[in-house]
């Protein structure tokens, strides 16, 4: 038996005991209305900036004025671009274009914005007169409270919120690291009343990222930036492994460049940002201001970055000549953007950080070899890394990346059943290498059509980590991730206990030592105005996997107690001789801990040759918010386009991938679709998905 059938056999195995236990763990499922937006941004109408910008117009700068490009003719275009660049700059409007709500709050909501408005222009013609602070403050604090009644989640004024602080948090000293401009900003939700609330609370009290002034964009938190670096750093160093060199291309694309590729254009334009004109000039209407400069129109509009194909295709064509040039691999780390109507931090977002590669190969083996290689280095980090198993599998036609022949990826499953598409790696035949007229002089003098690749993932990952580990007193991070794997809490010894404080000293730098010389990354938290208590919990939210108690009665009994985030219970005490090594071992066991709970929660998580019926009435009611949702579907299925987009509409699933382990083993053959009945192409697996 070859060791692939093997491991079929062992999957499936696992897969049948799985979904009987899985039968048990269905809960009842509670219908939602409408899934509504989860991470409304706060509404954006800031009157300081847009008058303390008026008055330094004579600075040259860029006007980009956003725009989806809807209308193919480019009036239509300009139009809504012209619309679009005044609520850039007079920014409001913003939360009815992001909230689902219903009408009748709709209506409240535009007269609030009408009041808000109006209040804006009324605060700004008076600063025009050169009003005192003084004199401004009511009419300040009057459309804060207009503000707080559009959404009373988002914004309170700074005296509110540093008296909340107060209140609610633990101790002074924590309240300042934890501050969020949100009214209920120490309590997490648990998972069970509300995932996606879960969610959003876990990224705002963990300290990994926040809303921003602009709609749809976050911003990124050192916590939260802290764990992009180390997906970053070990991700980089599988690119270069891979044969990968990192380089940079502009942030701006010529829009006639986008064109030049039909799919690849079809694919993206509904979501870019489009820039339209290079200076600002006063707005001597009566609405003041600042406004894109009429004279300062781009004769070729410049679109902000949603992927970067296009710029790096057309310097392939100029570095690329002979055979010996290729294969041709660059990377680059860079920010992107997609214009998104409906965000959630680190899923999906309008600007978001990730890596692209993309290469260039003499042979279309040679590419589509390159893009699975990427992908099972994908899979591998996740795995590695994140203890996040994936399932790597190609895309339906319907769902592979525009321009690409073949796009694979790794599928995540969430805590909630939903699954979240982690990476893509993409064989894009020689689609690009036509469009921008890319060839290459092989051994025997012929110009042949070069053929490419792109592979990305993003700061989604970080979305993912949450969803896979976390609980609800916080944050969990798997070991390798943690930018802190080990914070030591020293307790300090009475007042007046010289001796005890040296002696609690000179035992603490030796055991930092210790730990540092394992090659552990190592916090002390010495801060004198946090009670201890205070510090444990704030550690645990954010996930550090150990935590280490030094007190005075320690250091005497020569020990120390350790307390792991997850996968063990209770406090142990540790010999100060074997700290490193204890330390180093605990680490790694919580690191596979994590690792076998998520396969775990995965295989159980696969429903395998459910009905068709089976499958649609789990997910047709199926919510984000809801923790134990119905999960994944792998079925027999004849490829069909038209049969997926109705299995959309029917009960909001997506083909995930079809998945390639069980593909490559045949498990298809003799099959029926679960959905036409006509004979299988492939085992697809079914989702709802972030
Ligand atoms: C769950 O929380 C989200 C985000 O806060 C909210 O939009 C949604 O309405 C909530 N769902 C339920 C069922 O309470
Ligand atoms: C012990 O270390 C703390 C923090 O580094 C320092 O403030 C204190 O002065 C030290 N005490 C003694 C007695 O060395």
């Amino acid at each position: 038996m070859s060791l692939k059938r093997l491991s079929l056999v062992t999957l499936m195995a696992t897969f049948a005991i799985m979904s009987t236990t899985r039968a048990f763990q269905r809960m009842h499922m509670r219908p939602m209305s409408r899934r509504a937006a989860l991470w409304t941004s706060a509404n954006n109408y800031d009157v300081t900036r847009a008058s303390s910008s008026s008055s330094s117009s004579s600075v040259s700068s860029t006007s980009m004025s956003m725009s989806g490009i809807l209308g193919s003719s480019s009036s239509s275009t300009s139009r809504i671009i012209t619309k679009r660049s005044l609520y850039n700059l007079h920014s409001s409007c913003t939360t009815r274009l992001m909230s689902q709500t219903s009408a009748s709050t709709d209506t409240l909501s535009d007269e609030l914005e009408t009041k808000i408005k109006n209040k804006g222009d009324e605060i700004r013609s008076l600063k025009e007169k050169g009003i005192s602070k003084e004199e401004l403050a009511p009419h300040v604090s009057e459309l804060m409270e207009l503000k707080a009644q559009l959404n009373p989640a988002a914004t309170t004024t700074q005296k509110e919120k540093g008296a909340g602080e107060k209140k609610q948090t633990q101790s002074p000293g924590e309240s300042t690291a934890s501050s969020s401009d949100d009214a209920e900003s120490d309590y997490i939700t648990p998972r069970s009343t509300n995932y996606s609330k879960w969610y959003n609370d876990i990224v705002r009290v963990c300290d990994l990222a926040e809303t921003s002034p602009v709609r749809g964009c976050m911003v990124i938190k050192p916590w939260g930036m802290s764990l992009w670096d180390q997906i970053r750093t070990n991700l980089d160093a599988r690119i270069k492994e891979h044969g990968a060199e990192n380089a940079y291309f502009p942030l701006l694309i010529p829009q006639s460049f986008l064109s030049k590729e039909a799919e690849h254009v079809d694919g993206f334009a509904k979501e870019c940002a489009v820039v339209t004109h290079h200076r600002l000039t006063t707005d001597k209407s009566e609405k003041g201001g600042l406004m894109a400069d009429p004279e300062a129109e781009l004769e070729d509009p410049l679109i902000i970055r949603p992927t970067s194909e296009t710029m790096i295709w057309s310097m392939f064509k100029k570095w690329i000549v002979s055979h010996r040039d290729l294969p041709l691999k660059v990377n680059q780390w860079a920010n992107v953007m997609r214009w998104e109507m409906r965000t959630r931090p680190f899923l999906r977002t309008s600007e978001f950080l990730w890596q692209e590669g993309h290469t260039a190969h003499a042979s279309a083996e040679g590419a589509l070899a390159d893009s699975k290689e990427m992908m099972h280095q994908y899979a591998d980090m996740c795995e590695k890394l994140l203890a996040m198993p994936v399932i790597k599998g190609a895309k339906s036609p319907s769902e592979r990346f525009a321009g690409a022949e073949e796009t694979f990826t790794i599928e995540a499953l969430m805590q909630n059943g939903w699954a979240l598409q982690s990476g893509t790696s993409h064989f894009l035949g020689q689609s690009f290498g036509k469009a921008f007229d890319v060839t290459y002089q092989d051994a025997e003098g012929q110009q042949q059509v070069v053929w490419g690749t792109s592979w990305g993932v993003s700061t989604r990952l970080i979305g993912a980590l949450i969803m896979t580990h976390s609980d609800d007193a916080g944050l969990v991070l798997p070991p390798r991730v943690a930018p802190v794997q080990v914070v030591v809490v020293p307790i300090p010894p009475k007042k007046n206990d010289e001796a005890g404080k040296i002696a609690l000293n000179n035992t603490l730098d030796k055991l930092v030592a210790d730990l540092k010389g394992a090659g552990l990354k190592v916090k002390v938290d010495d801060r004198d105005y946090v009670r201890n208590g205070a510090k444990y919990f704030e550690w645990e939210r954010k996930g550090v996997p150990l935590r280490i108690e030094l007190g005075p009665r320690d250091v005497a009994g020569g020990v120390c107690v350790f307390k792991y985030r997850v996968g063990s219970e209770g406090k142990t005490t540790v010999s100060l001789d074997e700290v490193a090594a204890t330390a180093t071992k605990g680490l790694e066991d919580m690191q596979e801990f994590l690792l076998e709970s998520a396969k775990e929660r995965l295989a159980a998580g696969i429903n395998v040759m459910a009905t068709y019926d089976e499958m649609k009435v789990a997910l047709e009611k199926d919510e984000a918010s809801e923790y134990n949702g119905p999960g994944l579907y792998l079925v027999p299925w004849k490829c069909d386009a038209a049969n997926e987009e109705k299995i959309k509409e029917e009960c909001k699933a997506t083909i995930r991938c079809y998945p390639i382990d069980v593909n490559n083993a045949g498990m298809a053959e003799g099959k029926k679709c679960f959905y036409s009945g006509e004979d299988a192409t492939h085992m697809a697996l079914f989702g709802r998905a972030f």
